[in-house]
């Protein structure tokens, strides 16, 4: 038995030089290694060999059997090397040459302007609640104390559907009543930012789909000082500490009393320039105490609760730290200027 073992490994071993590919060794393991081999047999019959035997059989068979295994990974190593070798030959690839560069896309400014108030009112808890595009009448106008006739309404004039009473929103004003009715009679403090839409004439800075970022808290005692504070830290924020910022009286009907918020010119430092008008300032956002009819109308009683709310261009911001003179750059999907960015 001794000398079977002895032909079995010097067999096995001469027929593994041969191979030259993974179905034949494939073969070779199985004929040689594998469950139904002579070699496999022998060890799997010990126990049927004499006491005296079975010590000096097992001892050689598990030596072969180990010397097999061992010729079978050097076996596969050799192969795998000749066959990157081969891959490398028929594949030449030539490292020297440039390789082609992948376009990379990047984020829309607006989209940038947009992530930059998101990080700063999120700092100072206000979140983000969406509402929609499209709106009614009702949202859009009466719920914010704009009736049918009243003459603000030529402010807002935007495009209507073919159903009556379906626009699409001039303003994100109309979220502030969706935010109140989710949240009432919880405090709030809620940005809202989205597309809107006018009948305009378009200019290079009037267009007739915009952006808008509102914003609204509510609460009880929400004061006047709350609401100048917190839009003065935004602006410290969003442009510098260095820039003053100014309120002035205004009109909405949505707010009493209503302002609208200025900073110092960005490009000539409040000197005056043509981009502030010579005026030295800058329009950045309207605001005000929310009316109490808009209060009512989100579900709020205007005699325990109080708030305040604005309404932003973050394109006007956008325009002001890039420098961009033309609002209709923004929607016109131009490489030439998307790239800039
Ligand atoms: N909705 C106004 C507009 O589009 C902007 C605005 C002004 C929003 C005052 C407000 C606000 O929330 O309090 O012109």
């Amino acid at each position: 038995m001794l000398d079977q073992l002895n032909s079995i490994e010097k067999e096995a071993l001469a027929s593994l030089e041969n191979i030259v590919d993974q179905a034949a060794l494939d073969a070779w393991r199985v004929t040689h290694l594998g469950k139904k081999s002579p070699l496999m047999t022998i060890l799997g019959d010990l126990g049927k060999l004499s006491k005296e035997e079975r010590p000096a059989i097992g001892k050689r068979g598990n030596e072969v059997k180990r010397a097999l295994e061992a010729a079978l990974e050097a076996k596969i190593e050799t192969l795998h090397r000749a066959e990157m070798e081969r891959s490398l030959k028929e594949n030449a690839l030539d490292v020297t040459l440039p390789g082609r560069p992948r376009p990379r896309g990047r984020l829309h400014p607006s989209t940038q302007t947009l992530r930059e108030f998101y990080a700063i009112w999120a700092e100072m808890g206000f979140q983000v609640f969406r509402s929609r595009d499209v709106e009614s009448d009702e949202y859009n106008f009466e719920l914010l104390n704009i009736p049918q006739h009243h003459p603000a309404r030529d402010m807002w004039d935007t495009f209507y559907t073919t159903t009556p009473g379906v626009l699409l929103r001039t303003h994100t004003s109309p979220g502030q009543i969706h935010a109140m009715r989710a949240y009432c009679p919880n405090p709030i403090r809620v940005i809202l930012p989205g597309m809107c839409y006018r009948y305009e004439q378009i200019t290079a800075s009037k267009d007739i789909q915009f952006q808008q970022v509102e914003g609204l808290a509510v609460g009880k005692h929400v004061r006047m000082t709350d609401m100048l504070e917190t839009m003065s830290e935004f602006a410290r924020r969003i442009f510098g500490a260095e820039y003053t910022v100014r309120f002035r009286a205004s009109h909405f009907p949505f707010t009493e009393p209503s302002m609208e918020m200025d900073v110092e010119c960005v490009n000539c430092g409040g000197k005056g320039c043509s981009v502030c008008k010579h005026t030295g300032w800058l329009e950045i956002a309207g605001a005000g105490m929310v009316h109490p009819v808009v209060l009512k109308n989100g579900g709020y009683d205007p005699r325990v609760y109080s708030g305040f709310a604005f309404g932003m261009g973050p394109q006007r911001v956008t325009m002001l730290k890039h420098g961009i003179t033309d609002i209709r750059y923004f929607w016109q999907n131009d490489l030439r200027f998307l790239e800039q960015f």
